[in-house]
């Protein structure tokens, strides 16, 4: 029998005050597994709070110290407008003339003037700017298939045509050929209270007028689970044209308290600490059981799932507008990052794309800016770490984790990926709780 390979590791983890200092051993097959997509890697930039305005756009412009931060760590593909806010967008109001743009309300995220001058265009600069690939949350809940229709055309046709030619005379020439396109937005919820049964016909639906334009074939994302809502997997993956479908997608965010009193961002003890790690690991459960009924639907894994929001959500910092969701980060971010990277990482075969949430100024951002001034969190310098597997082939590790034990419940203490990169160099990344 031919023996695979293995590349034998002792590691030296220094864990929490309630495991000592162990010694972890670590064997990683040399024989290469599914490809990480480099869309693991992903972000999400929301008309929510001081993610766009006050953030990525100040005033008339992007923000080039932000720009340059996260062309640092290589974002590949930046999801935009929502979110819940995706599903009260209307293209149409956000493009020419800035002060002839339609003022709106934000209903979703705190009643404030949305002014429109980010849109579009604006938003298309920026990624152009990062490198990265636009990801397009279509409007579902309160759009029309025709809006959506129209706003690919305007986006992705190259030939004549009025819309086309607005887009010219707004001033871009050549279509985008924009390729992530989501099909509406937790439809379960804020992007419309539908049920999956519905939501897989207003899919349909709305799809069949989503136009591949020459140059420019669609990835289209259909909107996924509440976490562990496995039914809505089931059942979506059952009634949606499967054929016309790239991705689906599914959020979680970690909590460490309720949905009222989710802690502080900061200011936490043991037992929070905990039980936000606890609640960081059952990605792998959710992650495994919606591949499971993928691979019913989808054996040879054609579709991918999308974990399009994720990170810890935890308490408003006091004396901000609670609606803003701004908070801190700290280190326990980063272990949610490394860790959730980890679990991506050791599901390449499913998960090809996911966006953490948000970028900048809202939930488990990368950067926080005040005026002028910006900082990067621990969670961006994860990402900076974890930035060599993007694209590499993932190697399977077997070790054994010591177990970290509070209040009468356990977690692993240790959680590993590992992969080869096209050089040969062989990356292994270990988060903690
Ligand atoms: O990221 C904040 C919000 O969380 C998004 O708008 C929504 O999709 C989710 O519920």
């Amino acid at each position: 029998m031919k023996k695979t390979p293995v590349l034998l590791l002792l590691v030296a983890l220094f864990l929490t005050s309630a495991v000592r200092s162990q010694t972890v051993q670590l064997s990683v097959s040399d024989t290469s597994g599914p490809q990480i997509s480099r869309n693991i890697y992903g972000h999400f930039s929301e008309h929510l709070g001081r993610c766009i305005y006050d953030g990525f756009w100040t005033g008339d412009h992007i923000r080039m110290d932000i720009v340059d931060a996260l062309k640092k760590i290589k974002i590949p593909v930046l999801r935009w407008p929502g979110g819940c806010f995706a599903d009260q967008y209307h293209w149409r109001d956000a493009i020419g003339p800035k002060d002839q743009r339609k003022r709106t309300v934000n209903a979703t995220w705190g009643m404030v003037t949305e002014d429109n001058s980010f849109g579009t265009h604006e938003f298309l600069e920026l990624c152009g700017l990062l490198g990265c690939q636009p990801y397009v949350a279509g409007n579902v809940g309160s759009g029309t298939p025709e809006e959506m229709e129209n706003w690919l055309e305007y986006l992705n046709f190259n030939g004549k045509s009025t819309l086309a030619d607005l887009r010219r005379q707004n001033g871009r020439q050549e279509p985008w050929n924009v390729s992530f396109w989501g099909v509406g937005n937790e439809s379960w919820g804020c992007g419309g209270n539908m049920t999956p049964e519905y939501y897989a016909g207003e899919y349909n639906r709305y799809s069949e007028f989503c136009k591949d334009y020459p140059g420019a074939p669609l990835k289209l994302i259909a909107s996924g689970a509440n976490g562990p809502d496995y039914n809505w997997t089931e059942v979506v993956m059952k009634n949606i044209n499967r054929g016309r479908t790239w991705g689906l997608s599914t959020h979680y965010y970690t909590v460490a308290g309720t949905r009222q009193h989710k802690g502080s961002a900061t200011s936490f003890g043991e037992d929070d600490y905990f039980k936000a790690m606890e609640a960081c690991l059952r990605m792998e459960t959710i992650v495994n059981k919606h591949s499971a009924i993928m691979d019913k639907y989808d054996p040879k894994k054609k579709i991918a799932l999308v974990v399009d929001e994720w990170g810890i959500w935890t308490d408003a910092e006091p004396g901000t507008n609670p609606a803003f969701l701004y908070q801190q980060n700290s280190m326990r971010d980063a272990l949610i990052a490394a860790t959730t990277l980890n679990i991506f990482n050791n599901h390449a075969d499913r998960v090809k794309m996911a966006a953490l949430a948000q970028t900048v100024n809202v939930l488990q951002a990368l950067v926080l800016t005040d005026k002028d001034k910006m900082l990067l969190t621990p969670t961006y310098h994860v990402f900076d770490l974890y930035k060599v597997h993007q694209d590499a082939h993932s190697l399977a590790v077997k070790f054994s984790s010591p177990d970290y034990g509070h209040g009468g419940e356990k977690i692993p203490a240790v959680n590993v990926s590992a992969s080869k990169d096209s050089s040969g160099a062989v990356h292994i990344s270990s988060g903690k709780s």
